[in-house]
C-alpha cells in the first residue's frame, strides 16, 4: 500500500493530529512510489504485520461475515478474537472457535480466542487493579471491555502494535485494506506513541429491507467529530476541523500507548481514547501546567481514508441512539466541554436520536499498573473456554 504523506498537522499540547492521508495505491507490492508517498518494502511489511496483533471483538454477528473478517486479516498478524457471543440456545461462541480452529489448522496462523463472560476471568482479575472490569459472572458486557482484554492478550503475545477490526464487516476486501493501512501508517509515524485511525470514504449498512446507501459520513461519527472539533476550536481559539475519526472502530496503536491509555467501556471507547489524551496532554498541560505521561515524545495520531466502503450490519435506531449517547457522553462529561457545548450535545441527542436523558458518564478502566502477561497466562491455564492455537 502507498499512503500520501500528510503535509499538515495540528498540535494540541503533546497530541499531534495529522490531516487525513489517502490511500494512493492499494497494493504496491513492495514498490515505494515517488516522494510525497510512503510505502513499505515486502520484508518491512511482513515485519510490521508480524508485530501487529489484530483484535476482533464479536457479539453474535453473522458467522459468514465473521469468517470473512478472519480470513481477510493478513496471516503474519497474530489474531485475537474477544467474544461476548451467546452460549445458550445457539452456541454461537463454539461456532466462532471452530472457524478459527479450522483456519488456524489450514494456515498455521497464530490465534487466540477468549470469551468475555468466561468465569475464569473473575478469579484472575479480582486480584488485580482491573477488578472493576468484572461483574461477578465474567467481564462486563461492552465493546470497550472486550477491547481491553484484547490489549492484554496482545501484550502477552509480545506484540509491538495492536489493531482493532469489527467482526460485522461484510467486505473482506475492506478488512485487508484496514490491516495494510495500520501497518503502513504505524511505520510511517515512527513514534513510540502512535495511533492510526480509519476514516471511511463511504459507510453503508446491510439493511433488512431498504437498498444499500453509501453515506459519506457515519451517522454518529459526524456528530462526535463536529462536537470534538467545536471543543478544540473554543479551547485553542482557532477553528479546526482536524478530527475526522472520533468513532473509528477500526484503528491501531503502539502497544506502549495502549498499555498507558485509560480505557472506557462500551461504545465510549474510541471517543475516550482521543478525549483522555486531549485532557491529560493538552488541557492539563497548557492550562494547568501539569505534565503528561506521554512526555516528552507526545502522541501522533494519523487518520487514513481507505478506498473500500465500510459495509456493516444494520442494528436499528435504538442501537445508534445508545452508541451516540455513550460516545457524546465522553465529551459531555469532560473538561473539554464548556456549558454551551453541553447544551449543544443535549440538543443534538434529542433532535437526531430522540435521546432525552443526560448522556452517560463513561466507565473508565486503568490498565497501566496491571501485569498483562501474568493475567493472561493465569487465565489461559484455568479457562475451559479459551482457544490458543499453540496449545
Ligand atoms: N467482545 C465484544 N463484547 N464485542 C462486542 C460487544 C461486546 O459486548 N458489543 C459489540 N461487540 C462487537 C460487535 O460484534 C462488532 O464486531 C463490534 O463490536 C462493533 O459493534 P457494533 O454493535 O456492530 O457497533 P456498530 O457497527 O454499530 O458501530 C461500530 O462503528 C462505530 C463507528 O461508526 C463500533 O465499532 C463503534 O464502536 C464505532 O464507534
Amino acid at each position: 500500500m502507498l499512503l500520501r504523506v500528510p503535509s499538515k498537522f495540528e498540535v494540541f499540547g503533546l497530541v499531534k493530529f495529522y490531516e487525513v492521508s489517502e490511500v494512493i495505491s492499494l497494493n504496491s507490492m513492495g514498490l515505494s512510489g515517488a516522494s510525497g508517498v510512503f510505502g513499505l518494502g515486502r520484508d518491512e511489511l511482513y515485519d510490521v504485520a508480524s508485530k501487529t496483533a489484530i483484535v476482533v471483538p464479536a457479539k453474535d454477528e453473522d458467522l459468514w461475515a465473521f469468517e470473512g473478517v478472519i480470513r481477510a486479516i493478513p496471516l503474519p498478524s497474530p489474531l485475537i478474537v474477544v467474544s461476548a457471543s451467546s452460549r445458550e440456545h445457539v452456541d454461537v461462541y463454539s461456532h466462532e472457535v471452530e472457524v478459527v480452529r479450522l483456519l488456524s489448522r489450514l494456515t498455521g496462523r497464530r490465534a487466540v480466542v477468549v470469551h468475555q463472560r468466561d468465569p475464569a476471568w473473575v478469579e484472575v482479575l479480582s486480584k488485580t487493579g482491573l477488578r472493576s472490569l468484572i461483574d461477578g459472572e465474567g467481564v462486563r458486557y461492552g465493546k470497550g471491555e472486550g477491547m481491553i482484554l484484547g490489549v492484554l492478550v496482545a501484550s502477552w503475545l509480545g506484540a509491538s502494535y495492536v489493531g482493532f477490526i469489527d467482526s460485522d464487516n461484510y467486505l473482506p476486501g475492506s478488512v485487508v485494506e484496514y490491516a495494510l493501512a495500520f501497518y503502513t501508517g504505524l511505520a510511517m509515524a515512527e513514534s513510540r506513541y502512535s495511533m492510526v485511525r480509519i476514516a471511511w470514504p463511504y459507510k453503508g449498512k446491510l439493511p433488512a429491507t431498504d437498498e444499500v446507501i453509501l453515506r459519506k459520513k457515519g451517522r454518529v461519527s459526524m456528530h462526535t467529530n463536529s462536537v470534538l472539533n467545536a471543543a478544540l476550536s473554543k479551547l485553542r481559539r482557532i477553528e479546526t476541523e482536524i478530527v475526522k475519526t472520533a468513532n473509528s472502530g477500526e484503528h491501531a496503536m503502539s502497544i506502549e500507548l495502549a498499555l498507558r491509555l485509560p480505557w472506557a467501556g462500551r461504545y465510549a471507547v474510541e471517543t475516550y481514547e482521543l478525549v483522555s489524551l486531549l485532557e491529560s496532554c493538552y488541557v492539563n498541560v497548557e492550562f494547568r501546567g501539569e505534565t503528561c505521561s506521554f512526555a516528552p515524545d507526545g502522541v501522533k495520531i494519523l487518520q487514513v481514508e481507505t478506498r473500500n466502503p465500510h459495509i456493516h450490519a444494520e442494528k436499528g435506531d435504538e442501537h445508534i441512539a445508545r452508541m451516540a449517547a455513550e460516545s457524546l457522553g465522553v465529551v459531555y462529561h469532560s473538561p473539554l466541554a464548556d456549558s454551551d457545548l453541553k447544551v449543544k450535545i443535549r440538543e443534538l441527542l434529542i433532535t437526531n436520536y430522540l435521546y432525552e436523558d443526560e448522556p452517560p458518564r463513561p466507565r473508565v478502566y486503568d490498565i497501566v499498573d496491571v501485569d498483562p502477561r501474568k493475567i493472561v497466562s493465569e487465565y489461559l491455564s484455568s479457562s475451559k473456554l479459551a482457544f490458543d492455537s499453540q496449545s
